[in-house]
């Protein structure tokens, strides 16, 4: 190796080693310029190929059907206010005054108002924001939950969930430091209530927090939210449901009831609660462009946790308690994602959840009559998932199937999944079935 001194450094190499050492474009700085650009292109016309494959992407919750040009218009309109153009910025409670006059909030609270509507809280005990994504919007959920259950009670929750629950669970604990129950599971995939109860009687000292999966991530299995809830009563916890994927078209179906925030209760003639929070990822069912998420709980539940979120964080340079962990927000994603909560963007999702349902009906009855060997199974009428022993690795790359290695009795087994999202029409299925035939 030839060592240089700081003298031979600067004579041999000059202004060139000065730009290398500090500027971001030193990576290219004896580069041609030719081959940065021939490279940038590469990756643009690699880029655009890609959209050719969208509508075969079977394997992961992604909604790739073209979004309606009324969309792009209204993107336009954002774009003519400035949005997308200098630096707007959501820090804060959407609900509340920001010292940051370029914000989007008036989109984001009204937004939050409606889909906070299609989940059934009550309009006047209601608060949410837009997040980066599902497992953001999952992370303040589990905050939530666990910044009240410790208030409460003086004593951190343990936080219950299933091996099914999506992997981000286990990161946001292991963030949260929390203690974790593992509860079991019935063959259908959703959480086994009585394993719970045992669970939470092994605890007695703690308070529970208890995600329940509306839609696990590889079976599509559901989480009993009324006997979950059944299980918790008299006791001190907080549930939060992660609905990502189911969370965005069940309400557009005749399942709709099942993530009501409230249920009637026949013996008083009153309502009560079924769970506290709700995440719902807006690029899953929706196909919104980038990655975000919805998060919704109640007022209620939001004030008891700013009274001790307040404790924790000095408001007065933001002039607020933002109540979000992240401070600067991006103000785009909601004023873009406000296009979804219309009245007729509602009636789409209602006409793909509808169509998506029938295709995931039509993809297992095929999967049945050709490739029972394949054990194909749907873990219930709501799920869009068809998962499947793992076919050939031809089928799996150019389908981009997920797979996972799963127990089947004693043994491990490799099972892959489709899930059926609004671009996967009968035609793509179809050609997805011959293929499986060829491989
Ligand atoms: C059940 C469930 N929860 C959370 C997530 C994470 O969502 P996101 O990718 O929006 O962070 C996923 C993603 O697949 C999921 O299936």
């Amino acid at each position: 190796m030839m060592l240089v001194n700081r003298r031979q450094f600067l004579s041999v190499s000059g202004t060139t080693a000065a730009i290398a050492m500090c500027s971001p474009y030193a990576l290219f700085a004896n580069t041609p310029a030719s081959h940065v650009q021939h490279s940038a292109s590469g990756t643009l016309q690699a880029m655009q190929d890609l959209e050719q494959r969208k509508n075969r992407m079977l394997g992961y919750p992604i909604n790739m059907a073209s979004l309606p040009e009324e969309f792009f218009a209204w993107r336009k309109q954002l774009e003519i206010t400035g949005l997308t153009r200098f630096p707007f910025n959501n820090i804060g409670n959407p609900y509340d005054h920001s010292p940051i006059p370029f914000n989007s909030h008036a989109f984001e609270a009204e937004l939050i108002d409606r889909f906070g509507a299609v989940y059934g809280f009550p309009p006047d005990n209601l608060w949410g924001f837009l997040t980066n994504s599902g497992t953001d919007s999952n992370m303040h959920g589990l905050y939530l939950g666990r910044t009240i259950l410790n208030h409460a009670t003086g004593v951190p929750p343990k936080i219950y969930f299933t091996r099914e629950a999506h992997y981000s669970i286990q990161i946001l604990r292991d963030l949260l430091q929390l203690d974790w129950i593992m509860v079991a599971t019935r063959p259908d995939g959703g959480m086994d209530t009585e394993d719970l109860e045992r669970q939470l009687n092994n605890n007695p000292n703690h308070p529970a927090l208890v995600v329940a999966t509306i839609g696990t991530t590889f079976k599509g299995s559901i989480d009993p939210i009324d006997a979950i809830q059944a299980r918790l009563k008299n006791r001190v916890a907080y549930l939060h449901l992660d609905a990502a994927l189911f969370g965005g078209y069940l309400p557009h179906t005749r399942f709709a009831a099942d993530l009501l925030h409230e249920a009637n209760d026949p013996a008083t003639g009153t309502k009560h609660k079924r769970y506290d929070s709700i995440a719902i990822s807006c690029h899953k069912f929706f196909g919104f462009p980038s990655p975000a998420g919805l998060f919704i709980t109640t007022r209620t539940n939001f004030e008891r946790f700013l009274a001790q979120f307040s404790r924790i964080h000095n408001p007065e340079y933001v002039h607020q308690v933002p109540g979000t962990i992240t401070c600067s927000r991006d103000a785009v994603k909601p004023a873009e994602f406000y296009f979804f909560s219309s009245e007729s963007a509602f009636a789409q999702q209602a006409a793909d959840a509808r169509t998506m349902l029938e295709n995931t009906d039509y993809l297992l009855k095929e999967m049945n009559n050709h490739y029972g060997d394949l054990q194909p199974v749907r873990a219930n009428d709501r799920s869009n998932t068809v998962y499947f022993r793992t076919p050939g690795k031809a089928v799996i790359a150019r389908y981009s199937l997920a797979t996972m290695r799963m127990a089947l009795g004693e043994q491990q087994a490799s099972y892959a999944h489709v899930v059926v999202m609004p671009h996967a029409k009968q035609e793509i299925l179809n050609r997805f079935l011959s293929d499986l035939g060829k491989h």
